[in-house]
């Protein structure tokens, strides 16, 4: 068994591990991120691509917002359909400037990982990790295996980064873990192509068949989702089948415009609420998906994956800056105000547009959800309400003990 040291050892090269590192690095913080997929798998994965402006800054304060701010998109607005007829939010009016840019999961994994290639910390890919030792007292290690040679690092810290199926969140006992989870009665069948998007605005469509979203990459690149039964397979649904089903319940003046071509990409997502308590034992944090899942409706994942990231960046930095051990109890609490709120905002968005039960069309419940998503759409007040936790709240900041410390912004 080969041993190597490390401040802080990242399980996992999602958007949560690669963003982790590069932060901690540029603090001087050496790290090492252990993947167990190949780089090529890590970056054909088609996830999400809304950034609230959170994120957005986080890229940049890594250094790896350039083809971020040459490429992505500010989307200023929304679209809301509900049975066919367009509400508009305009983001940025109703929330006094503030906006999203449209940018691919994908295009931000990349560039983090050419960041991390272009910087002295180590990375396996391949690699996965079989073991987690995360003592009360001294050193954690992890232990994985790659091309055959097995590796223990021992570390300061370890990060669970390595997403809803990884090893980090099972580590912590069973009588410390609580786990909440719902699962909803059905998916989103995603379709991936290279035509133009049908509208400059994502366009969230509630209709009696299912729901569908209008969503794009680029200005040639689009992204289309449809509410789809648990029971469906991807095989079920061909190309021709999926635009049919898309022109029919979108607007009818954007299903008129629609350019429908070969998708690159086609599968389903289970929609999922998922929330594990607490996100820290001893010296293992839970981050991202690791911890928590939303329904896609909010475009919430990726962004409290980022937002996770930013408080346990702070408490390290702090930790490693001088600040007492203390300062690293306020990483759970912290997130988790954070994580119970955008799940709510997902449950509430994913309840309001979508019909329960696509076989009985007038269900007393979906009779509720839709008079309350009326509600919210018909007055300003109900508008500003969900642009303002659309666009996401601000990031909260720790509190120092050191005095010294506390005189300085943690940057
Ligand atoms: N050892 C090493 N790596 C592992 C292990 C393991 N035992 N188990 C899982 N991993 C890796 C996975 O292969 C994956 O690449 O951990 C990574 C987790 O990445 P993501 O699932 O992308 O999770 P995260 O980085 O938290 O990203 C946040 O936001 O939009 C949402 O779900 C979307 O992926 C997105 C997430
Ligand atoms: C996407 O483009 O993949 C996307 C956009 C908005 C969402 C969910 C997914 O709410």
């Amino acid at each position: 068994m080969k041993t190597l040291n490390t401040q802080v050892a990242i399980i996992g090269s999602g958007p949560s591990g690669l963003l982790l590192g590069q932060l901690l690095a540029q603090h001087g913080i050496d790290n090492i991120v252990i993947e167990r997929s190949s780089v090529e798998h890590v970056l054909s994965r088609i996830r999400a691509g809304i950034l609230e402006q959170g994120f957005v800054d986080l890229l940049h304060q890594a250094g790896c917002a350039k083809r971020l701010t040459e490429q992505g998109i500010e989307h200023h607005g929304i679209y809301v359909s509900v049975d066919g007829q367009k509400h508009h939010l305009n983001l940025k009016l109703l929330t006094q400037g503030k906006v999203v840019t449209c940018y691919g999961q994908t295009e931000v994994t990349q560039d983090l990982i050419a960041a991390r290639n272009a910087s002295a910390q180590r990375s396996f890919y391949s690699a996965p990790v079989t073991e987690i030792h995360n003592p009360e007292r001294g050193q954690a290690h992890v232990e994985f295996e790659h091309q055959g040679q097995a590796y223990r690092i021992q570390c300061d810290f370890i990060a669970g980064c390595d997403g809803f199926h990884g090893v980090s969140r099972p580590s912590i006992p069973n009588d410390i873990r609580r786990e909440f989870e719902r699962v909803y009665p059905f998916g989103w069948l995603g379709l991936l192509s290279d035509t133009p998007p049908v509208s400059e605005e994502l366009i969230y469509c509630k209709h009696p068949r299912g729901f569908a979203l209008a969503s794009q990459r680029s200005l040639t690149r689009s992204r289309y989702y449809l509410q789809v039964s648990n029971q469906d397979r991807v095989e079920d649904w061909s190309d021709e089948r999926f635009w049919q089903e898309l022109k029919r319940r979108l607007p009818e003046q954007d299903a008129a415009k629609l350019q429908t071509g070969p998708s690159i990409e086609k599968s389903i997502a289970p929609l999922r609420s998922f929330v594990c308590e607490p996100m820290q034992y001893r010296q293992l944090f839970l981050v991202g998906d690791a911890a928590h899942i939303v329904p896609p409706t909010g475009a919430k994942g990726l962004n409290l994956a980022a937002s996770d990231v930013a408080a346990l960046y702070q408490v390290l930095s702090a930790y490693y800056d001088g600040e007492p051990r203390e300062v690293l109890d306020q990483y759970s609490p912290l997130c988790l105000r954070r994580v119970w709120n955008a799940e709510r905002f997902s449950w509430w968005m994913t309840s309001m547009l979508h019909h329960f039960d696509q076989q009985e069309s007038c269900s007393f419940l979906d009779r509720m959800s839709d008079s309350e998503l009326n509600f919210y759409l018909e007055n300003q007040a109900g508008k500003q309400l969900i642009a303002e936790q659309y666009v996401g709240l601000p990031y909260d900041q720790i509190t120092l003990c050191n005095s010294l410390h506390a005189e300085k912004t943690i940057k």
